[in-house]
């Protein structure tokens, strides 16, 4: 059969446009022994990526993308249409990592994306298929086990998240605030700060547009923050460190204010304040925790299935518009999950 994907023809150098990608038609083999073939319905953009749309990306992390060929280990969720695999039947819901494509021809039993996008069969008795691409998938846990496992959260702990209207920083922004905590979030637009105040809930929250950050945060929490949960890096970064209380914790999760520079970006200029305050600092990938998964999925869909978690996603209709969408989501124009219906 002819399937349709999303190719890169160029490594950008600055902003990703549209230009550097193509969508190609290419033949599908039939499914061989241990394969499925599936029909994705949502297929996931993530600032990572950007990170993977260089010809060499930071060491120890997932590979670049090929150029002219399909762009692997994005995850993806879809119906599963013909299996050759033990455990998978037609009309399964599964994830894989195949995405930026329509059809997917996968091998079961193959870990990818670290483990998080090994084809799975999905529960959607728990959630809808999309949601395992978010709060019961890879961002839930990313958002759990930073908060967990990098950041240790102790009762009591005043709590920043950065870049809070995303789909880890909402989430873990939501979980710290349903155990009792004082949360703080920031984000880049006047609507994401009242989607925050408003209907997320949060304590306290500014647009980092309106100004140093680390006045921002100052007037945000004037007794100082015991746990930065950190997607952003750069100005924030620095900001977390000189608002660390005594003993504080900051999860590193990511740092997308340096994912579209050219070189390297230099560290906080104020690191001393760890030393100065007896801080910890963790970088965490979730993929590194996939022993978490059932704990994070319980607390989660709890939260979902009572309603008391709001989940936004900003959907992008039709694979051709991928580049899109990952565009649009590294320049702060999407809410909550940037999702692709394929
Ligand atoms: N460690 C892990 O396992 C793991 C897993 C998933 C994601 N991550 C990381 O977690 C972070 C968030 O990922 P996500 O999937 O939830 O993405 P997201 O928050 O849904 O989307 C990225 C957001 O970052 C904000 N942003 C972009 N440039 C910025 C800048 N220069 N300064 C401040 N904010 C900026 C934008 O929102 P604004 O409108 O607020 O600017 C944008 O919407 C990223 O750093 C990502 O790499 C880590």
């Amino acid at each position: 059969m002819k399937a349709r994907q999303v190719q890169l023809v160029e490594y950008p150098q600055g902003a990703v446009q549209p230009s550097h990608f193509r969508l190609a038609e290419v033949d599908l083999p039939a499914p061989a022994d241990g394969e499925v073939l599936v029909r994705n319905t949502y297929t996931s953009c993530d600032p990572g990526m950007r990170l993977r749309l260089r010809e060499s990306g930071p060491q120890g992390y997932f590979n670049s993308f090929p150029l002219n060929r399909a762009m692997d280990e994005i995850l993806t969720v879809g119906e599963v249409v013909e299996s050759r695999a033990e455990g998978f039947s037609p009309g399964d819901t599964v994830s894989h990592a195949d995405g930026w494509r329509d059809h997917s021809v996968v091998k079961a039993g193959v870990p990818s994306l670290g483990g998080v996008g090994t084809l799975a069969r999905l529960d959607t008795t728990l959630a809808p298929a999309e949601k395992f691409l978010g709060p019961v998938g890879n961002m839930g846990l990313t958002a759990y086990v930073g908060l967990i496992d990098g950041a240790q959260l102790r009762e009591g702990d005043v709590v920043w998240v950065s870049a809070a209207a995303g789909a880890v920083g909402s989430l873990a922004a939501q979980i710290a605030k349903l155990r009792g905590h004082y949360v703080i979030g920031s984000a880049g637009s006047p609507a994401k700060v009242r989607h925050l105040l408003d209907e997320l809930g949060l304590d306290a929250a500014f647009d980092y547009h309106d100004g140093p950050v680390g006045e921002l945060l100052r007037e945000a929490a004037p007794d100082g923050i015991d746990v930065y949960f950190d997607g952003v890096g750069g100005d924030h970064l620095r900001a977390a460190l000189a608002a660390m209380r005594p003993w504080g914790r900051i999860a590193l999760c990511g740092a997308i204010s340096e994912y579209e520079s050219a070189g390297p970006q230099p560290g906080p200029d104020n690191l001393f304040q760890a030393v100065a305050n007896n801080l910890t600092l963790r970088g965490f990938r979730a993929s590194s925790y996939l022993h978490r998964f059932p704990e994070a999925r319980l607390e989660l869909g709890g939260y979902l299935a009572e309603g008391r978690l709001l989940y936004r996603e900003t959907i992008v209709d039709g694979l051709e518009h991928a580049p899109d969408a990952l565009i649009r989501m590294l320049n702060g124009d999407t809410t909550g999950k940037t999702l692709v219906r394929v």
